[in-house]
Order: structure tokens, then sequence, then C-alpha cells
């Protein structure tokens, strides 16, 4: 029964989209555990690009079934979008996608209260994807929220709805001064909007069991990354789930022994959207370069990302939280053009050294670097190890010497077909492996 968890090693834009979408080649079922439309995953798909927000990457492989999991909040007009855009791409995925019943619903007035929060924090601002994220998963936790099963029942639905509406209006007008949202409307919107997704929802933890009982390959899919996650990341600059590899059991429904492998996704460099700690973080106008080179801004919001260097402590807490059994690195060729790269390889915390990332000292934490030569060719057109220059190689040996875990395979550019094994014995889910 093999089954394999992909989590984001970073904060978040590792390339996980184009990851998963290579992994999903040999999967029967990809499951989406936790986050929403918050996650913006770029899968380049027969020379276009697509971004998918909160339908599973693996989509996209022809036969392979779909979950949105218990523990995910939904934005029904999100997933329209999406639907469009697979629409267009000719891919038919009705019968395949199944979304949890226990699922949490997004609301407009949760996108409202999201961006209302986040700019009333001031300077503590989180830098939020404004998606409403946050204040769906404060109506679950309040224990008020709208799950996926009451599309099923209008009269269920349209009284829960009512009384959150009014809640919800009461700290627009009382809290933020706004003006309220008239229910009816939005109740009609809504119940038209999310009607193509009834048909959808079912029990996906049972389902779920089921596959794994008879031994098919599936793949849990993550969104964001290890260190915004809501109990082991930069508190309070994280989003509102758990990202790692711990997510899945209650994410998903099943019990955690169910889980074999877990492989982490790393860009070669760093990168992290919104505020909060970020050791390795490349100051003023020279992270420019790598922002230019990487192109990196963000999937959902557009907002230009912050850039930094391979940051090795990172990504031994991220090892040390999920027990990876293998890396894939993404963007290396994002690095071709550089004379020089540098590795962060731990801090200095009060003259002290310090190997792993800690998120409760995080903003005092020191990198210390080495500086290893650039490599200056292209890497785009690799498809085996030994064709890397010999800089890139010296380069990957590197971080895995220094993370403490084998890299299975890199991803030297945005196409399905730029992706070249370094380790696959590492990562047994692989056919090659
Ligand atoms: P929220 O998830 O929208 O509440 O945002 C909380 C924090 O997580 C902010 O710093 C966001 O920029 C960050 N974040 C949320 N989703 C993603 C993602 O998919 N990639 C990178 N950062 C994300």
């Amino acid at each position: 029964m093999p089954n394999l968890v992909v989590v984001g090693a970073q904060w978040g834009d590792e390339g996980k989209g184009k990851v998963v979408d290579h992994l999903a080649q040999s999967a029967d079922m990809v499951v989406r555990y936790q986050g929403g439309p918050n996650a913006g995953h770029t899968v380049c798909f027969r020379g276009r690009e697509i971004i998918l927000h909160q339908i599973p990457s693996g989509i996209l492989t022809p036969g392979v079934k779909a979950v949105i999991g218990c523990g995910c909040v939904i934005d029904p007009y999100t997933l329209a979008e999406e639907s469009a855009a697979l629409r267009r791409l000719k891919i038919s995925y009705g019968r395949r996608l199944l979304i949890d019943s226990r699922a949490h619903m997004i609301l407009p007035y949760h996108r409202m209260l999201d961006t209302l929060q986040d700019k009333q924090r001031g300077k503590r601002r989180i830098g939020t994807t404004g998606r409403g994220i946050g204040p769906a998963y404060q109506d679950k936790l309040a224990r008020v929220g709208i799950r996926a099963a009451d599309l099923l029942h209008e009269d269920i639905f349209m009284d829960k709805l009512r009384r959150n509406v009014a809640a919800a209006n009461f700290v627009l007008m009382d809290r933020y001064k706004a003006d309220p949202i008239s229910f009816k409307s939005l109740a009609e919107d809504y119940w038209k909007v999310t009607r193509p997704l009834a048909r959808m929802v079912g029990d996906g933890s049972a389902v779920v069991e089921q596959e794994l009982k008879k031994g098919t390959r599936v793949l849990f899919e993550g969104a964001q990354g290890v260190h915004l996650d809501l109990d082991l990341g930069t508190y309070p600059y994280v989003t509102t789930s758990s990202t790692g590899a711990w997510g899945v059991g209650p994410g998903v429904g099943i019990s955690p022994l169910w889980l074999e492998q877990v492989v982490g996704v790393a860009k070669a460099y760093t990168t992290r959207v919104g505020m909060g700690p970020f050791p390795a973080e490349i100051e003023g106008s020279e992270s420019e370069v790598l922002r230019k080179l990487g192109a990196e801004y963000g999937a959902t919001t557009g907002r230009p990302r912050r850039c930094g260097w391979f940051d090795a402590g990172l990504l031994r807490a991220s090892v040390r939280y999920n027990r990876f059994t293998a890396l894939v690195v993404t963007k290396l060729d994002v690095l071709d053009s550089l004379e020089e790269i540098k590795v962060c390889t731990g801090y200095s915390l009060n003259g002290r050294r310090v190997r792993e990332f800690d998120a409760a000292h995080a903003v005092e934490l020191e990198p210390q670097y080495i500086t290893m030569r650039g490599w200056r060719q292209p890497t785009g057109s690799c498809r085996k190890y030994r064709e890397l220059p010999l800089g890139a190689r010296r380069y990957l040996r590197k971080i895995e010497e220094l993370v403490g875990c084998p890299i299975a395979l890199i991803s030297v550019g945005s196409d399905r077909t730029q992706m070249v094994e370094m380790k696959p014995g590492a990562l047994k889910w692989l056919k090659s492996g």
C-alpha cells in the first residue's frame, strides 16, 4: 500500500504543484488535507500554465481521483474559477473529485473580515492572503462553521447562514465600522454557486481508507509550508492549519499509522510572502536579483516574495518535524547565472552556535554562511544527474550533507519534463526507485 505525503519544507511556494503533478503520474488518488484558496499550485500543462488553489494538482493526470479532505476550507467561487480553467484545458473531473462533507466553507464575510482584521493589526499585520482562511477556521473552532454537508440541506444551510451573517454583521459594523452584508442576496448567490459542488460531497475519510486498504497509491498533497504551520511555525506569522505531515490524520480522517513516506519540497534558495522572521533573507536591492530570476511573485496574490539564500537550519527543523524520507529540490535553474551562491549553514544566538532553526528565537538568529562558486551554465535541459554542471552537483551534495536528508529529485524548470533524478532509490514511490 504505497502512499506518500508531499510537504512544503520552507514557507510555502516551493513548487509543490509541479512536484505533485510529477509524482501524481504514479498515483491513483491525490488528497489535500489542509488550507484552502490561500494556496496557489502552479503547474505547466500542455504548454499552458494553470494555477490550482483548492483542487489537488493530481487532477491533471487522467484517471487520478482527487479528494478535498475534512481539514480544508473551501471557497466555492474560487472553485468555480478553477473548474472553468480545467474545462478550458479539456480536463473533466466531475466524477473524480470528492469533497469531504466535514470540510468547512468560506463565505464572503470571511474574506472581508480577513482583510479588515489584518489591516487593524497595523505594524503587527501578518500579511495574510486575504482569502478568508483565518476567519473560516475561527468559525470552525468556535463550532459555528458551515460545512460542505450543510450544502445538501437547504433549510439547515439557510438557518446556519442567517445566524452567521448576523454575527458577522455585528463585527463588521461595530468593530470595523463597515457596511453590513445582505443575507438575502448572499444566500441566493451562494446557494446557486454551490449547487454544482453538492453532488461531489461525500465521506472522504471512508473513501480514502478504502483505497489505502485496497493497496492503491495515495498521495497526500500539503499546501503552504512547514514553517507556516499553526503550531510549529513562526507564530503568529503563520497560516491557520497544520501544514506538516502531522496534519494528514485529522485533515483526512485516517490514522497516522497508515502513512509510509514523507517527501519535503524545498526551493534551491528560500522565499517568504507576508510578514515574519526570515534569517537568511537578502536585504535591500540585492534580493531583486533572485526575485527577477525566479519570477518570485505570489501565485495567489501577485505580491513580490521576499528572497533569501538556502537555509540548512530551517530544513533541519523541517526534516526533524516530518521525518522526511527524501527531499525534492526545485528551481535549481534560477541559480544558473550567479557567480557566487551563499548557503546558511546554521545560526549564532547570543554568541552560541545553533544548528536548527528555532521559531521561538527566530528574530534573534544570526545566519552563518558559506559561499560557494556558481556553475554559470544552464541546467534547464539536463535530464540526468550526471548532465548537471559539476558546481550544481557540488551544491546539491552540500545541501544533502548539511540537512542530513537525501535528495531524490531536482526540478530545473517549470515544464513537466524538466525533472532530474538524483537519488530515486530514496523515494520508493518513484517507479524507478
Ligand atoms: P493566510 O493563510 O491567508 O491566513 O496567511 C497567513 C500567512 O501565510 C501569510 O504570511 C501568507 O502570506 C502565508 N501564506 C498563506 N498561504 C500561502 C501559500 O500558499 N504560499 C506562501 N505563503 C502563504
